[in-house]
């Protein structure tokens, strides 16, 4: 009956198929998912399953996704934003001693970005210390990392920003020599390496998004890795409730002696499934986002080589005027898995980025802004306590002048062809 309904959902989706993106008469989006009949296949069978929470999927999906992150161990999330929150909550567990952060402790990272990758700092009451990112690459300048760090600095959380990974290696020896934790957040840069390994091996621990926008899609979906058994243990019981026990979902006495632990001021033999040593979340997905992801993986390899593919080709039309438009490059010893293509407004240009983004739109091609630009400019971030570790110039500057478009996998060098004529016209026409 299975295979009958399969053979249904194929027919469905070929006749419900996305079209093909027709340049200058369709919007080209900036970002998005792309799915085909095996995906939707995928996650029939899940429901199919009658399952529903997190499952066999889900455990497929994290075994394979840690191999490609080359890290031991993968815990998938219901989003990147949660992914990041277990991440940080991590390393406050009293299961850490003399290291645990606790509240006041001090926190590196940038304010140009995705809010998600500070928010977690500042619920587990701790305090961002935002320093400026490279006026070309748009990431952190680590130079500025070590020179904010102060007696309370703590640790370092900070976003390989739109695929092009961060100098993490040398974050990590200053993080190693100032013992500082180290969350990488790899949302935007699954797939990117740097010195020859993948993102997310430089941190403790590291996140990944599935959100449509990312390199594959669960609809929602995150995930936590490190390859630190003990980070492992500790991000499962934040994921999980908090509970202190570590039996996969629908499985009971995994330690054998559910029924013999002994805590301190609890009845003895007290059920472990009922035992909670963190402050925790429930932040599983379902088994149905897992099914998603684990066919999107396959993919995965593929999507990459196109998204860097539609980059180099739009870089290559555009390369002759970078002074009107900044142009991004891989960082040192990068390969970077690109999410969006970065163009910075040079002042040679007239007009602001607003006009520039006016030109795009018109002309049916999406944009986006390096997400909250400069995040203690947004209403957020005004009243929560937190430390200036250097000027923001250049963080203010993508705040003004940064928008960047498409290259995800639904588009082509036919896309790529129409964007760039889209934006020579402009800067013929705006040229000072
Ligand atoms: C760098 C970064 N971190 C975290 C997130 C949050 O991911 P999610 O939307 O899956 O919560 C995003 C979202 O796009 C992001 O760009």
């Amino acid at each position: 009956m299975r295979e009958k309904i399969f053979s249904d959902v194929r027919s469905y989706f070929m006749a419900n198929k996305p079209k093909r993106i027709i340049p200058g008469v369709d919007y080209i989006p900036a970002a998005g998912k792309v799915v085909d009949e095996e995906d939707l296949v995928n996650v029939v069978d899940a429901a199919l399953d009658m399952w529903f929470t997190t499952g066999r999927f889900a455990k497929d999906f994290e075994a394979s996704f840690s191999r490609f992150m080359e890290q031991d161990y993968c815990l998938l999330v219901n989003s990147g934003s949660s992914a990041n929150l277990v991440a940080f909550s991590t390393l406050t567990s009293p299961a850490l001693g003399e290291r645990r952060l606790r509240a006041g402790d001090e926190v590196l990272t940038v304010a140009a970005g995705f809010p998600t990758t500070v928010n977690p700092i500042v619920q587990n009451g701790c305090v961002p210390v935002f320093v400026d990112v490279d006026q070309e690459t748009h990431q952190v300048d680590v130079d500025l990392l070590k020179r904010a760090c102060g007696p309370k600095t703590k640790a370092v959380m900070i976003a390989h920003t739109l695929g092009n990974p961060f100098d993490a290696q040398k974050v990590r020896r200053v993080c190693d020599e100032m013992n500082l934790w180290f969350v990488e957040d790899c949302c935007d840069a699954v797939g990117a390496r740097l010195n020859g390994a993948s993102v997310g091996t430089f941190g403790h621990i590291a996140t990944a998004s599935f959100y449509p926008a990312h390199h594959i899609t669960m609809g929602e979906g995150g995930a936590v890795l490190t390859s630190d058994r003990r980070l492992k243990k500790i991000a499962e019981s934040f994921r999980d409730w908090g509970r202190d026990c570590w039996c996969p979902t629908g499985k009971d006495n995994t330690c054998g002696k559910r029924f013999d632990h002994e805590f301190p001021e609890m009845p003895p033999g007290y059920d472990h499934k009922y035992i909670y040593s963190h402050v925790g979340y429930n932040l599983k997905l379902t088994d149905m986002q897992a099914a998603l992801g684990l066919s999107q993986l396959k993919k995965l390899p593929d999507f990459i080589i196109k998204r860097n593919s539609n980059f180099a080709y739009l870089k290559q039309r555009l390369s002759a005027h970078d002074n009107f438009l900044g142009l991004a490059s891989p960082t040192s010893n990068s390969e970077p898995s690109w999410f969006g293509f970065p163009l910075l407004c040079r002042p040679a240009l007239m007009g602001s980025r607003a006009d520039f983004v006016r030109h795009l739109e018109q002309r049916k091609i999406g944009t986006r802004l390096l997400f909250a630009g400069n995040l203690l400019k947004q209403p957020l971030y005004r009243d929560v306590p937190k430390r200036i570790g250097s000027s923001l110039v250049n963080t203010d500057n993508v705040m003004e002048n940064l928008v960047w478009v498409g290259v995800y996998p639904a588009l082509d060098h036919e896309h790529m062809d129409y964007i760039a004529d889209v934006i020579l016209d402009y800067i013929e026409r705006n040229r000072r």
